[in-house]
């Protein structure tokens, strides 16, 4: 009894846990994939979703964190969860050992960089650690993928296929029949998320 409770506690005293901070508004494939590869080197990782009274996002905290569950039920070491103030609090709070995050272009490096120098004069013991996001998602952004749907451009190959649903759903349009959708008819019972679900082939991993 005693030795399971010392190997239980050695355990998680050296279990590597890392925070990934961000908006999420919503998560792209871009996410997903720092999200995947976090989730091979970390023993744990908590994406973690920033509340900001400052913004005005497309989708609540609520909406995001099941947005990024549904997109992550095959991560058993991976916990969705939402913060305000400080990230670097809410990871000492969580005894977090690094923050994760996603690098795309040079441009990124600069804002990154000064984040990263900034939490290390908060804890020392915190470290960011940085994941070069892949080739094919590294011009992706939320923003960007927003501005798609909105002027109603084909969204599918971008973000979980809910997601996209809910995203054409939040500015009313009709999903565009893109490469990646076919024989989308809506019925009165079925707005579009069905239809639409049904008809987009599911995302390799
Ligand atoms: O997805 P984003 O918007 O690029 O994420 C930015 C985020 C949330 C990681 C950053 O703005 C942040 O950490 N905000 C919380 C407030 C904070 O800790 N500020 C000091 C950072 S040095």
């Amino acid at each position: 009894m005693a030795f399971a409770f010392i190997i239980a506690s050695v355990a998680l005293v050296t279990s590597v846990l890392a925070i990934y901070p961000g908006s999420f508004d919503p998560i792209t494939l871009g996410h997903l994939d720092i999200i995947e590869r976090g989730c091979k080197l970390f023993d744990q990782v908590i994406v973690a979703v920033l509340r900001n009274p400052n913004k005005t996002p497309l989708f609540t905290v609520p909406e995001r964190i099941e947005q990024i569950r549904r997109s992550t039920p095959h991560l058993s070491n991976l916990e969705v969860d939402s913060f305000d103030g400080l990230t670097i609090n809410y990871a000492k709070m969580r005894h977090a050992s690094a923050l994760l995050r996603g690098l795309r272009v040079l441009s990124d490096f600069e804002m990154e960089l000064q984040m990263a120098h900034t939490n290390k004069t908060l804890s020392a013991q915190i470290e960011t650690v940085f994941l070069a996001t892949s080739n094919e998602y590294s011009f992706l952004s939320s923003s960007l993928v927003k501005e798609i749907a909105r002027f109603g451009g084909a969204i599918d190959h971008l973000v979980p296929k809910h997601v996209a649903v809910d995203i054409y759903q939040c500015f009313a349009k009709i999903p565009p029949v893109s490469a990646q959708t076919t024989n989308l008819v809506p019925t009165p019972d079925h707005p579009k998320t069905e239809l639409l679900i049904e008809s987009l082939p599911d995302r390799e991993t």
